[in-house]
C-alpha cells in the first residue's frame, strides 16, 4: 500500500544498483509499483534474476536485470548502454550498491578497507559518471533527473567496528553535494537517503546477529521498532518525485531518531 498516485514515475526509467536484495531491490519494487521502468544490477545474476522475476509479477512490468560490479567501469557502462537500448534513456538513478563486515580497524586489512570504499564511493562515482550523459538528456526534456545516494548515519558519530563503511559514506554525502552544485543548473537533482537499522536487510544482520543485539540496538531508537525497506523506498520516491522538486544536496535520514540518540554519561535507557 503507497500514500503515493501510482503513476508518478510512468514514463521514467530508473536504474538501481544493488537492486538484487534487501532495500535497493525495495525501491525497485516501488519504483515500478508507480509506473517506472526499471533496470536493477548487482554482482549476483541468480539474485537479480529471483528480483527480476518477483518485481516483474507484482507490478506487471518488465524489469531488467544485468549483472555488473560497481567498481568495474567497464560493466558498468554496459550496464548503462543496455538499460538506454532497452528503454531509451536514464531519468533516475538510484546508486545503493554497498558492501559491510564490523571489525575492529587494528584487525581490518588493506584490502578489506580498500573493498568497501571501492564498492560504497568509487562505485557511486562509476555509476554516477557513466549516467551523466543519459540523466543530462533526461533534464534537458523535463528538467527533473535525480541521482539518489544510499548512504547511511554511523558517520555522523564514531561507531567501533564500521571505520571503512563511515569513509566510505562520509564520502558518498561529500560526492553527493558536489554532484547537486555541478548538475543543479542542469536539471539535475542529487540527494542522499540515509537508512538507519531497517529490518530484514543484510546490514542488520551483519551488525546485529542475535536476538540480544537486535533489541539492545532497538532500545536506542526513538521510535522503538527498525525501520522497514517500504520506509526507504517511500523517502527515494519522495525525492524523484516532482514534490521535491525543489529539493537538491540534501541527506534525508529515516532512522526513527536513532543517530540522535546517546545514553549520555548518566547512561539514561529511553
Ligand atoms: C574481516 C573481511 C571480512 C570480515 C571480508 N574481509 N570479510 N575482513 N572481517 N568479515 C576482507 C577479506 O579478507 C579481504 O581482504 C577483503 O575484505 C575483500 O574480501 P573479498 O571477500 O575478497 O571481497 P568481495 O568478494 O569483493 O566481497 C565484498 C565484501 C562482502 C564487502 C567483503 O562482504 C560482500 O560482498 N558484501 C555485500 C553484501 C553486504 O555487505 N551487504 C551489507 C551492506 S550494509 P584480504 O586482505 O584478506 O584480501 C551497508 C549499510 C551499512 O552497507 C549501514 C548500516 C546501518
Amino acid at each position: 500500500m503507497s500514500i503515493f498516485r501510482d503513476d508518478i514515475l510512468a514514463g521514467k526509467t530508473a536504474l538501481i544498483t544493488g537492486g538484487g536484495t534487501g532495500i535497493c531491490k525495495g525501491i525497485a519494487l516501488r519504483f515500478a509499483a508507480h509506473g517506472a521502468n526499471v533496470a536493477i544490477t548487482s554482482r549476483k545474476q541468480q539474485n537479480l534474476d529471483t528480483a527480476a522475476d518477483e518485481i516483474g509479477f507484482a507490478t506487471n512490468k518488465k524489469i531488467l536485470a544485468i549483472a555488473a560490479d560497481v567498481r568495474k567501469p567497464e560493466e558498468v557502462e554496459n550496464v548503462v548502454a543496455k538499460t538506454v537500448e532497452t528503454f531509451g534513456g536514464i531519468d533516475i538513478l538510484v546508486s545503493g550498491a554497498a558492501g559491510n563486515f564490523p571489525v575492529p580497524i587494528s584487525q581490518l586489512s588493506y584490502n578489506g578497507f580498500r573493498t568497501v570504499v571501492d564498492i560504497d564511493l568509487q562505485g557511486t562515482f562509476n555509476v554516477s559518471k557513466a549516467c551523466f550523459p543519459h540523466l543530462l538528456a533526461a533534464a534537458e526534456k523535463h528538467r527533473n533527473a535525480n541521482v539518489i545516494c544510499i548512504s547511511a548515519t554511523l558517520q555522523y558519530t564514531g561507531i567501533p567496528f564500521q571505520s571503512h563503511v563511515s569513509a566510505a559514506k562520509a564520502g558518498i554525502d561529500a560526492f553527493m553535494r558536489t554532484m547537486a552544485t555541478e548538475w543543479g543548473p542542469m536539471g539535475i537533482r542529487a540527494n542522499c537517503v540515509a537508512p538507519g537499522p531497517i529490518g530484514d536487510t543484510e546490514g542488520m544482520r551483519r551488525l546485529a546477529p542475535t536476538p540480544e543485539l537486535t533489541e539492545r540496538a532497538m532500545k536506542h531508537v526513538p521510535l522503538k521498532r527498525f525501520g522497514t525497506i517500504e520506509e526507504i523506498a517511500d523517502a527515494c520516491l519522495f525525492l524523484v518525485s516532482d514534490a521535491a522538486r525543489y529539493t537538491t544536496g540534501t541527506i534525508h535520514v529515516v532512522d526513527g531518531g536513532q543517530w540522535l540518540f546517546s545514553p549520555g554519561v548518566g547512561g539514561f535507557e529511553l
